[in-house]
């Protein structure tokens, strides 16, 4: 079965269509990264205005890399939610029209469910059940995929997500946006040991997250030097910082791996492309004797191909949309 994804829900517009929910057949993604980094992060108004203008010619080029035209398709689907509202509705309005159209089924998906079904792609071994880190710039998540489409959220950020604390303290630093892969060169060269950074917790919650004391934290000491006319060392920061990421997300997962009692794991999302992150988890996944299964780094990112996947699962679950589908820019996973 073959499945046209449109993904659309911040600044990728993308399309990819994958047979049976595991093999890519294309995989298009025009990024509007550039144009957004002067002014340091998306500005929804322009990213809805791309979304417009290049939606038509990335679902033509899929369809035309795939060698099909629309009648070789067997189901569109699509990101509703979450995300930047104008920017859903752009996929979202795209994707009902070209259903209705052609007569094809259309499928509603999650854009987190999607980030997990990356893994699909990648792993055909994997199967629910599984504990998965979903950690993305609007995202930070703990997540108990109980089956291809069920799922349990038994941690969640309580402020910023994991990718947009790289992002800001990347900009603190003097990074472009994002800054979660200049964050991880630089990490590279650093010491991780130059600073300590804390490691905050939720009272009462102990696979929730917080993130916003960690980048305050980064601010202040970077504000305080420059105050003092200290130099800062960026390399260390984002070597120190890294890590202390890469501890609080891992920690949390493995606590509720062993109190949940998962032994399969797996990574997803934006961050997931984090070498620090995934040097640690698989480290201590292999202490313990856990499978851990991560994307790759082409899969990581905001892609269609993890919509088409996903949309794959959904369909077998029978969920489809009509005309009457609408974006919504905040939705739950246990939501749908
Ligand atoms: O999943 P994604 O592409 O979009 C959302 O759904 O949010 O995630 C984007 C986030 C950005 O915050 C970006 O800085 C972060 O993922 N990111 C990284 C790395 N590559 C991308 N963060 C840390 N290390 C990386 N290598
Ligand atoms: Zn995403």
């Amino acid at each position: 079965m073959k499945i046209l994804g449109i993904e659309s829900s911040c600044d990728e517009t993308a399309a990819a269509v994958v047979e049976d929910g595991k093999t890519i057949l294309s995989n298009v993604v025009s990024t509007q990264i550039e144009e957004h980094r002067k002014y340091g992060g998306v500005v929804p108004e322009i990213a809805s205005r791309r979304h417009s203008e290049n939606i038509y010619g990335v679902v033509e080029k899929a369809l035309a890399d795939a060698n099909l035209t629309i009648d070789g398709i067997d189901a569109v689907a699509v990101t509703y939610a979450p995300g930047l509202i104008g920017a859903l509705l752009v996929g979202t309005g795209f994707a009902k029209g070209l259903a209705m159209a052609s007569g094809k089924p259309l499928v509603p998906v999650h854009h987190i469910a999607g980030h997990i079904a990356s893994n699909y792609i990648a792993h055909h071994d994997l199967k629910p059940p599984y504990l998965c880190l979903v950690a993305s710039g609007g995202h930070s998540h703990i997540v108990e995929i109980l089956d291809y489409t069920k799922f349990r959220v038994v941690g969640r950020t309580r402020d910023d997500a994991a990718g947009e604390c790289f992002d800001k303290v990347g900009r603190v630093i003097g990074f472009p946006y994002p800054a979660g892969k200049y964050i991880d060169e630089a990490a590279k060269r650093g010491d991780d040991k130059a600073y300590k950074f804390p490691h905050p917790t939720v009272n009462g919650s102990p696979y929730d997250f917080s993130f916003s004391g960690l980048k305050t934290n980064v601010i202040n000491l970077v504000h305080n030097a420059e105050q003092k006319g200290i130099g800062i060392n960026a390399d260390n920061i984002a070597a120190s910082f890294q890590k202390t990421v890469a501890e609080i997300l891992v920690g949390k997962t493995m606590l509720a791996a062993e109190e949940l009692g998962y032994k399969t794991i797996a990574l997803a999302g934006g961050v997931s492309a984090n070498t620090g992150v995934r040097s640690l988890l698989q480290s201590e996944c292999d202490k313990r004797g856990y499978s851990l299964y991560m994307p790759p780094l082409s899969l990581c990112g905001d892609n269609a191909a993890m919509i088409a996947c996903q949309g794959y699962y959904d369909y077998l679950d029978g969920k489809r949309a009509d005309e009457s589908l609408n974006a919504i820019a905040t939705l739950s996973l246990e939501n749908i």
